[in-house]
Parts: structure tokens; C-alpha cells; sequence
């Protein structure tokens, strides 16, 4: 051989060598055979249950971030790592402080835990990822450097405190309770694909992934499914608060909303109105802003028109901050009611300029573990 193909020679296994260390350094997983597959009725009930429940925040399409940041609901990483607690759990108990409520009829939600697990199944379906097995071990790492590599990397997103700003809040307590470490970890490393979650396996370390994913963990500080015992539903008669009273005069910004503090302002001088809780009634059973009654954005109007007056001041809100309120009462609007509007800044809104809300009654914490198929 002569001298000047022996040096590429050695360059190519050089090169090789090179290539083989990344595919080390990336880390390798076992995978997960499939979970249940559902049956023809099964599917189109979950995907029935998708289209009236999820598409107002997570998109027709699962594409997520039609609202309020919701994730994408098919991205591949999502659901290679996190078949079924880090998706049945978010549907069934909401993110406390999120957008995100419970969809499980036992925390006040419209679907049986049947129908949780199957639309959870569905979703993992419609995705096509093949699903990983990830370790239950906590990952070890340097917390205060995480810390750093949070702030310089992941805060503009996720917010300083991990509060979420235009991405899921990585410290929310449901959340942290939900996912893995490793189901963190993998996020970080592979990204979510189509979404401003890019993959960091080739701008951090491995290291500097365990180190923020450690950063990420410090910050849980337990969780609990609590057992809510439901409140009744309030009757048509309780509908119209202060039904002697005058009616608030409201000037509504583009014709549509009402700021928080004139809200407050005719709830203090009594004036006659409906409050509508838009949200997943799940929500309005924890914490709603006094005398709203639960009218959630999936209620299909019909059976319900009959019980709210066309003549009363009503205003909606949700946590979304106002997308749920907006879709019913544009819809309300069609029908005639014209005296309608939408709380501007959300009920978090609200609840950040110190307004108050009912916490509801009844709300005990439950030890127990959440059931599993
Ligand atoms: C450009 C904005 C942006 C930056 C920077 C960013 N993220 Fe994200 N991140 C997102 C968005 C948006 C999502 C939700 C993606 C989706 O739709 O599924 C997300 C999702 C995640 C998730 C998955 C959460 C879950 O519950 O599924 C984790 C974990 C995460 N990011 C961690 C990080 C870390 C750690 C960093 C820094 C190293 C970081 N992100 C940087 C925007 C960002
Ligand atoms: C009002 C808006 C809204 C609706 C409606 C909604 N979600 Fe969400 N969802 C969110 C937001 C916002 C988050 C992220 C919360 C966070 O962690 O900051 C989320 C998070 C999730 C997550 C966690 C995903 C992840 O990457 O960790 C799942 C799973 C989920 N939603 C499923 C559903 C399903 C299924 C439905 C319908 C039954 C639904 N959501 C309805 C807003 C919504």
C-alpha cells in the first residue's frame, strides 16, 4: 500500500471512530412492546372524546399550541417516553395552576376513567412512535450547575422559576410527580419534534442533561391525587345573582371584553349578572370566582339555553386565558344572547390581581396511588 493510502485508511478509521464515540455518548434504549390495542367502538369514542374535549387547546391535528401553549399531542419523543402516566395522569388530574384540568369523572370531569385510558391509547396510536423503556432510577447530576445551564439555556421558554412563559411549566408539582426523570431527560435530549422544543443532545453534554434534568427534579416537593368530594351542580334558580339589582354598565374593549377590575368592581356593588365557568368543570369544582356556574366550553347548548336568560349581563371566563370563553360566546352571540362578555385577563389573571376566589368544599387528600390497567 502505498504511504498516501495507508493515511487515508487511517483517517477513515480515525473518522469512524469519531462517529462510533457520538453514537456511545447518545444513549441507547431498550425498547417497550406496545401497549392494548383498542377496538374499532373504542377508537372512535376516543376520537369523538378528542375532537369535543382537546382540539380547542391541542389542535385539530394534535399539533398542540392553538392555545395557551398546550403541547403537542404527537410528537414521537412524547410517546416513545410517555405511554401511559405521563399522559393519563395530565388528563385525568389537570396540571394544577395550568390550563390543563382533569378530564376523570371522579375529580368532576365528563369521561370515565375507561374513556381516559383509551383516548390516552388513542393518542399513543395516532403517534406511530414505538415505545421506549425507560429506567424508574432517579438521574444523578450537579444541581447548581443545572441550574445554570437551566438559566442560560431553557429559562426564556420555560421561565426563571420553571413557571412556564410560552412552554409547560417544568415546575408544576402535577407535573413533576407525573414524569419520570428519565421521561425529563429524554425530552431534553431528543426535543419534541415539529415544536420550539428542539432536541439539546448535540448542543449539551450528557452531563449537562443529567445536571438539568437533577435541576428540574430539586424542585418537586411532593404531590397528591386528592379525593374531591363534588359539589352539586347550582339550579337554573341560583343562575341570575342579585336578580333585583340594576344591571352593570360595562364598556367592553372590542366589543367583546371585560377587564377584571370593572368585574370586581359590579360584583362588589351587587349588580345583577351571570358568571359563566367555562373551563373543564373539574376546575370550577376546586376554585371558581363566586355564584359561576359551571358551563364548561363543551356543553352542547341546546339542552342549556333555556335556563339562561337572553335580558342579564352575562360574562364568561376561563384559564386560558380566554379562548374557552370566547368559542361559547361567539356561539351565544349567534343565538341572540348579545349581552355577553369575556373576562380579559383570565381567571389566573384575576386570581394575580388578589381577587377572590370560592375554594370549593370537600376537597380531601387521597394516599392512595391512581389506578392503573
Ligand atoms: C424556544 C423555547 C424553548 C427552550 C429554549 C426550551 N424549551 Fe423545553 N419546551 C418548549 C416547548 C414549547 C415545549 C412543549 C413542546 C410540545 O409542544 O410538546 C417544551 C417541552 C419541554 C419538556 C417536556 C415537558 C413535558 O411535560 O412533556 C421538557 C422536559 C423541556 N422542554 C425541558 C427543557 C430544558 C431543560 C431546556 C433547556 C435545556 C428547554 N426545555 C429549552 C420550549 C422550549
Ligand atoms: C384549555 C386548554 C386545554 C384543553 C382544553 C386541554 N388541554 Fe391538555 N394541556 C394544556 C396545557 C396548557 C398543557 C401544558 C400545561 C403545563 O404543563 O404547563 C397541557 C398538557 C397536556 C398534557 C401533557 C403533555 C406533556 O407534554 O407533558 C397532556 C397529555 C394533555 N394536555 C392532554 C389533553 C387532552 C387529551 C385533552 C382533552 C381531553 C386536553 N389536554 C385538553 C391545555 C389544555
Amino acid at each position: 500500500m502505498s504511504i498516501l493510502l495507508k493515511q487515508i485508511a487511517v483517517a477513515m478509521a480515525l473518522a469512524h471512530l469519531t462517529i462510533s464515540n457520538i453514537a456511545v455518548a447518545k444513549k441507547i434504549y431498550e425498547k417497550q412492546a406496545p401497549p392494548r390495542e383498542l377496538s374499532l367502538e373504542q377508537a372512535a369514542t376516543a376520537a369523538a372524546n378528542y375532537q369535543k374535549y382537546c382540539v380547542l387547546c391541542h389542535g385539530e391535528n394534535r399539533e398542540g399550541h392553538k392555545n395557551d401553549h398546550a403541547p403537542s399531542l404527537r410528537a414521537k419523543s412524547l410517546f416513545e417516553s410517555g405511554v401511559p402516566h405521563s399522559i393519563l395522569r395530565p388528563i385525568s388530574y389537570g396540571r394544577e395552576g395550568t390550563a390543563m384540568g382533569g378530564y376523570l369523572d371522579e375529580m368532576g370531569g365528563p369521561m370515565t376513567l375507561d374513556e381516559v385510558w383509551d383516548l390516552t391509547y388513542w393518542l399513543f396510536w395516532q403517534s406511530s412512535a414505538q415505545r421506549i423503556k425507560l429506567s424508574e432510577n432517579p438521574v444523578q447530576g450537579d444541581i447548581i450547575r443545572g441550574e445554570q445551564v437551566y438559566q442560560e439555556n431553557c429559562a426564556s421558554c420555560h421561565g426563571k422559576n420553571g413557571e412556564g412563559v410560552n412552554a409547560p411549566a417544568l415546575g408544576n408539582q402535577s407535573a413533576l410527580a407525573h414524569n419520570k426523570d428519565e421521561f425529563i431527560r429524554y425530552a431534553i435530549e431528543n426535543g419534541r419534534q415539529d415544536t420550539p422544543m428542539v432536541a439539546f443532545d448535540e448542543k449539551l453534554s450528557a452531563a449537562d442533561i443529567d445536571n438539568v434534568t437533577a435541576f428540574i427534579r430539586s424542585k418537586a416537593s411532593g404531590w397528591k391525587a386528592e379525593k374531591v368530594m363534588l359539589s352539586a351542580m347550582p339550579n337554573p334558580d341560583q343562575y341570575i345573582l342579585n336578580p333585583e339589582n340594576d344591571d352593570p354598565v360595562f364598556t367592553l374593549d372590542q366589543g367583546m371584553y371585560v377587564s377584571s377590575k370593572d368585574l370586581y368592581q359590579a360584583i362588589l356593588d351587587k349588580k345583577k349578572m351571570v358568571l359563566l365557568d367555562t373551563r373543564v368543570a373539574s376546575v370550577w369544582q376546586r376554585a371558581h370566582i363566586e355564584g359561576a356556574i359551571p358551563f364548561p366550553y363543551y356543553t352542547e347548548l341546546e339542552g342549556h339555553l333555556k335556563d339562561l336568560p337572553k335580558d342579564v349581563q352575562i360574562v364568561g371566563y376561563c384559564s386560558c386565558p380566554r379562548a374557552a370563553t370566547e368559542y361559547v360566546v361567539k356561539q351565544l352571540r349567534e343565538l341572540g344572547y348579545s349581552k355577553t362578555a369575556v373576562l380579559y385577563e383570565g381567571i389566573f389573571g384575576w386570581m394575580n390581581f388578589g381577587y377572590p376566589v370560592m375554594r370549593a368544599e370537600g376537597i380531601v387528600d387521597n394516599e392512595q396511588e391512581s389506578p392503573q390497567h
